[in-house]
Order: C-alpha cells, then structure tokens, then sequence
C-alpha cells in the first residue's frame, strides 16, 4: 500500500510517499523560516498563502523522487488539525480533492499523533504500553499509550510549549525565528551552571508543566546583567536549556513511575535538541526517538499516521474539515 502525506498545521509544507514494503520512499519538506523570521514568528495568514504556493510543485517532485505516479498512490494523508486553521486547510482541500479525483481513500491525521509515531518509522512499536513526551511550538503532552489510538493524557503544559518557551526566550537574547535551534546553537558554547533558572513545577505533585515563569526568570536575568556580551548570552542559553530539560526529565521519571512503563518515546520538534536526549537517556528507561529530520514537522510522520488507519480499514466521509484544536485523547483505535 502506498499513502501520500501532506503536512501543513504550521510553517512547513510537508509531502512524503511512505510504501508498506519499503518505508518513506520519498519526502520533502519545505520551510517557511525565512518568510515568517522578520517578523520575529509566525503570520497565519503568511503561512496559508505560502502553503498554497507550495503545495502542488512539492508533490511534483516528491513523487518524482519517488520514482511514483498519481497512479500508484492507494490513499491520501493529510493533517487535518491541532495548527492554524487556514494552514490546515490548505492541506485538507488539496489532499481531500486529490483522493476524490484519484477514487481513492482520504484521511484526515492528528499532528501530535503522527508525531507520537514517528519514531517508529525506524524502530518496531515497543513494547505496550509506553510513555511518550511530545514536545513541540503548540503543544507540550506526557501520553499514556495503551496502542495505536488509544491514548491517555497524563499531563500537559497549563501556559507556554516548551518549543514556545525556545522561542520567546531566543526573542528575548535578541536571536531570530525559530528560536529552539539557535538557542541549541549557542548553549553549546554556554556554561548551564551560571544561572541558577526555576525547575517549574518540579516541587509539587502532579505531570502539567508551566513554561511562562522560566521565561520570566530569564527576562529578569537579561534585565540585571545588560549590556549582554557574547558568553553572557551563551551562559543564559544553556542554564535555560538545562533548565527545561531537567524539568522534563523530573516529569518523564514520575510518569514512568505512575505508569509502571520501561520505554520513554520522545518526539516533536523539541526532542531535535541534543542536551535533552542526552538529559533523558539518564533516566533508567529504554528512550525512543526519531531521527533529527523527522522530529521537526514533516510528511512523512503524516504518510505513516494516515497509513495506520487506512490499512486498519478505516474511513471517512468526503466532507473536508479541519480543527484548529483536537485533544488526543479522543481518538480512536483504527
Ligand atoms: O513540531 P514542530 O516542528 O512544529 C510544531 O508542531 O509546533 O516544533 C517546532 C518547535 C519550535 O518551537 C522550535 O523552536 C523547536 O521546535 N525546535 C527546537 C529545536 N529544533 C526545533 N527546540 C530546541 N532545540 C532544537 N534543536
Ligand atoms: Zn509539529
């Protein structure tokens, strides 16, 4: 069987061809770093227009890369939400028309699902049930996975992302959009023992989080040692990169706990960052995440998403819709 994916909730046009034989055979992604970077982040309406413009060459050459046809395709993948609805439904309507024209199956994919399953593009599923830590710009999720669909939230942010909480803070260390990667970047350099920044939520019981106070800690920080020099700003960096990664290594540790699992998945854009997948792999747990291109958005997590369902049989009317917000916790097992 093979499925086309098309990823569009957000800043990246995503279009990937995965075979149930062979894996993604084809995916290309395309950013829109250097669209929404002036601006210091994301404008919606930027992002729709842009997917438009993007959209169709892209398919071109993925399926070209992918040695396919149209006419080899037997279903149609793409996110039909949690993101920025305008963005969403570029892709809905793109992939929901392509389906009818070609008369084949559509499905509409979770984002934060087809996250939650990229790594096992790689890897098989672990062994059930599992922790997984989704961490992204839009959502930070701590999962209990019983299966494929079946999924149960244990905890989430109250505020800010944790890829939101990367971002504003590169905001305010005077760096560009995205700020995850650049603040990566420069805490390599950085001494994370010189600021002392908050573990949120770590001394109380409970799986949420809340990013908005460490942002608070860090504004606080420029604040009292402006004029900024370059190590300053590599210091603060990593002290709130070690920050966040503690944070979430304290959390990850009580829900494999509260759970009983042994396997911590990570993915999301924010599992691309080093110091946390090394912060993590301390924990005593076998630790799961995709490789670095399939942690940021792209289509292939779709075209494997969409696939699950679609190979369990399951579909759905030709209406195109799209949701802007959708709690994983209220999907089905295919
Ligand atoms: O999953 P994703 O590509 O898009 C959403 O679904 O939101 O995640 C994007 C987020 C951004 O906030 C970006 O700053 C962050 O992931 N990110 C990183 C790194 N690479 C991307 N954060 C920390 N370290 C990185 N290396
Ligand atoms: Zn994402």
């Amino acid at each position: 069987m093979r499925v086309l994916g098309i990823e569009t909730s957000c800043d990246e046009t995503g279009i990937a061809v995965y075979d149930s034989c062979r894996g993604i055979i084809a995916h290309n992604v395309s950013s829109q770093v250097e669209l929404h970077n002036r601006y210091g982040g994301i404008v919606p309406e930027l992002a729709s227009r842009d997917h438009i413009r993007k959209v169709s060459p892209l398919l071109a050459q993925t399926l070209h890369d992918a040695g396919s046809t149209l006419g080899d395709l037997d279903g149609v993948a793409f996110t039909s939400g949690p993101g920025l609805i305008g963005a969403l439904m570029v892709g809905a309507s793109f992939g929901r028309s392509l389906a009818w024209a070609l008369d084949i199956p559509a499905i509409g994919v979770h984002h934060m699902e087809a996250h939650l399953l990229a790594p096992l593009l790689d890897t098989a599923i672990p062994e059930l049930p599992f922790v997984a830590l989704l961490v992204s710009g839009g959502h930070t999720l701590l999962v209990h996975v019983m299966g494929i669909g079946e999924y149960r939230l244990l905890g989430q942010s109250l505020d800010d992302a944790v890829g939101e909480a990367f971002d504003k803070t590169a905001k305010l260390l005077g760096l560009g959009y995205p700020g995850g990667p650049q603040i990566a970047k420069l805490a390599s350099n950085g001494n994370d023992q010189r600021f002392q920044f908050p573990r949120p939520m770590t001394d109380r019981p409970g799986l949420d989080f809340s990013f908005s106070g460490l942002k608070t800690a860090v504004r606080n920080v420029i604040d009292a040692t402006s004029p900024l020099e370059s190590t300053d700003v590599a210091d603060i960096a990593a002290s709130f990169e070690r920050a966040v990664a503690e944070t979430l290594r304290i959390k990850c540790r009580r829900a494999l706990d509260h759970t009983g699992a042994s396997t911590l998945v990570l993915s999301g854009g924010v599992a691309a960052n080093t110091t946390l997948r090394k912060v993590l792999q301390s924990l005593e747990c076998a630790l799961l995440y995709p490789s670095i291109e399939l942690c940021t958005d792209n289509g292939a997590m779709i075209a494997f998403a969409g696939y699950q369902r679609l190979n369990a049989g399951y579909r759905e009317p030709l209406e195109i819709s799209s949701k802007a917000r959708w709690s994983l916790d209220t999907l089905g097992v295919p």
